[in-house]
C-alpha cells in the first residue's frame, strides 16, 4: 500500500486531529515524508485540516473517484479479489470482460469516473458523465445454473435501495427487473451480462449505473430519469455510497447464495417492487398484454394476473402505469 493510501487510512479512522509525529512514527516515515503525503492527497481532491500543535483532520473525502478513495470505501475487504479503477473507461461492463480473458479472478469490481460507450439493456446507451454517478461493474463466480442467472440483477437491485435508502432517506422501488425508481424517475439501471456453457456459469458482470450528482438531464431524459442531488437538493458522497452498496450487496448476495434463489429475501423484495398490485403491460416482441403485477416467485419471476390467466414472466420489458410517462 502505497504511504498516501496508509495515510489516509489513518485519517479516516480518528475523528480528532492526529499530530505529524504521531503519524510519521505509525507508519515509520519521516516527518518530511509526512507532509508530502498529505500534499499528494489533498492534490487527490481531499480535504485535509491543518492546524499548528494540533495536527491533521480529514475534512472532506474526494470529489473525484480514486483508487486510494474506493480501497477505503470497501474497507479493506477482500470480498473483491480485484478492484479496478478507471478515469476514463469505455464501459465496465466490457472492461472486465476483457480482463478476465487475459488474468482469470475470482471476482472483481470496475469502476469509472466516466464511460464513453456506457451499456444500458437492449442495446440501448448509457449516459455516463464524468463526476455524475456510480458507474460501476461487479465479475462474480456463482456456482449455479446459467438459467438462475438473471436473479443477480434483483439481488443488486435490492443492495441499490438499502443503499440509497440509508445514504439519503429516500424510499426507493424497484421496477422488475432492472430499474430503481424514486418518485417515479429512475436513478439507476442495472445490465447483467454472464459467459456460461449449457450447465455452468463461468462468471456474471453486474453493471450498475447510479445518477448520483447530475443537476439536470436534457429534454429526452428529464421525464423519466432523476439523480439522488436532484431529489435531495444537495451533492452526495458517491464513495459513501459506494461503501453501502458493498455492504449490503454482500449480505444479499450471501442470502442468494444459500438458496439459489431470493427466498431469503422475497419479502423485503416484494415490499419494494413497484409492479405489484399495479396496472401494467408486458411487452412481449409479438403483442402487448395488459396485466395487474401479483407478486415475484422465489426465483424470481414477475407474476402477472392477465384476462388469459396468470403468467409468469422470467424477463422483458414490463410498463407500469404512473411510471415513465405510461398513464393511459
Ligand atoms: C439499463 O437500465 O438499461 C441498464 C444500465 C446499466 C448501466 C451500467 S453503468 C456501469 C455498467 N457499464 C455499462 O456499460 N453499463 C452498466
Amino acid at each position: 500500500m502505497a504511504t498516501k493510501d496508509k495515510l489516509l487510512e489513518l485519517l479516516s479512522s480518528s475523528s480528532s486531529h492526529v499530530s505529524g509525529e504521531w503519524i510519521s512514527q505509525q507508519l515509520g516515515i519521516s516527518r518530511t515524508a509526512v507532509w508530502k503525503a498529505v500534499n499528494r492527497l489533498k492534490q487527490d481532491g481531499y480535504a485535509i485540516e491543518s492546524v499548528s500543535n494540533r495536527g491533521y483532520k480529514l475534512v472532506g473525502c474526494s470529489e473525484w473517484i480514486t483508487e486510494e478513495g474506493v480501497l477505503l470505501a470497501l474497507k479493506s475487504d477482500d470480498f473483491f479479489e480485484k478492484v479496478f479503477v478507471y478515469d476514463t473507461v469505455d464501459s465496465t461492463n466490457n472492461e472486465l470482460k476483457r480482463l478476465h480473458m487475459t488474468t482469470a479472478f475470482h471476482s472483481a469490481l470496475a469502476i469509472a469516473e466516466e464511460q464513453t460507450a456506457g451499456k444500458g439493456r437492449r442495446g440501448r446507451s448509457w449516459s455516463s458523465v464524468k463526476g455524475d454517478g456510480l458507474w460501476m461493474s461487479l465479475l462474480l463466480k456463482p456456482e449455479i445454473p446459467p438459467y438462475k442467472a438473471p436473479v443477480l440483477t434483483l439481488v443488486a437491485g435490492l443492495a441499490v435501495c438499502e443503499a440509497i435508502e440509508g445514504a439519503t432517506g429516500l424510499e426507493a422501488g424497484i421496477k422488475w427487473p432492472n430499474d430503481i425508481v424514486v418518485e417515479g424517475r429512475k436513478v439507476c439501471g442495472i445490465l447483467t451480462e454472464m459467459s456460461a456453457e449449457i450447465e455452468t456459469v463461468n462468471y456474471v458482470v453486474i453493471g450498475i449505473g447510479i445518477n448520483v450528482n447530475q443537476e439536470a438531464f436534457d429534454a429526452s431524459l428529464k421525464e423519466m430519469a432523476v439523480s439522488l442531488r436532484m431529489l435531495t437538493g444537495k451533492p452526495l458522497d458517491r464513495m459513501q455510497l459506494l461503501s453501502s452498496f458493498t455492504a449490503h450487496f454482500k449480505r444479499r448476495y450471501a442470502q442468494f447464495l444459500r438458496t439459489k434463489d431470493l427466498v431469503g429475501m422475497l419479502d423485503d423484495y416484494q415490499k419494494r417492487c413497484i409492479n405489484i398490485g399495479k396496472p401494467l403491460k408486458i411487452l412481449w416482441p409479438e403483442e402487448t398484454v395488459e396485466g395487474r403485477g401479483l407478486a415475484v416467485s422465489p426465483s424470481g419471476e414477475l407474476v402477472v394476473e392477465t384476462d388469459a390467466g396468470v403468467v409468469k414472466i422470467a424477463s422483458g420489458e414490463v410498463s407500469v402505469r404512473g411510471i415513465y410517462g405510461y398513464t393511459e
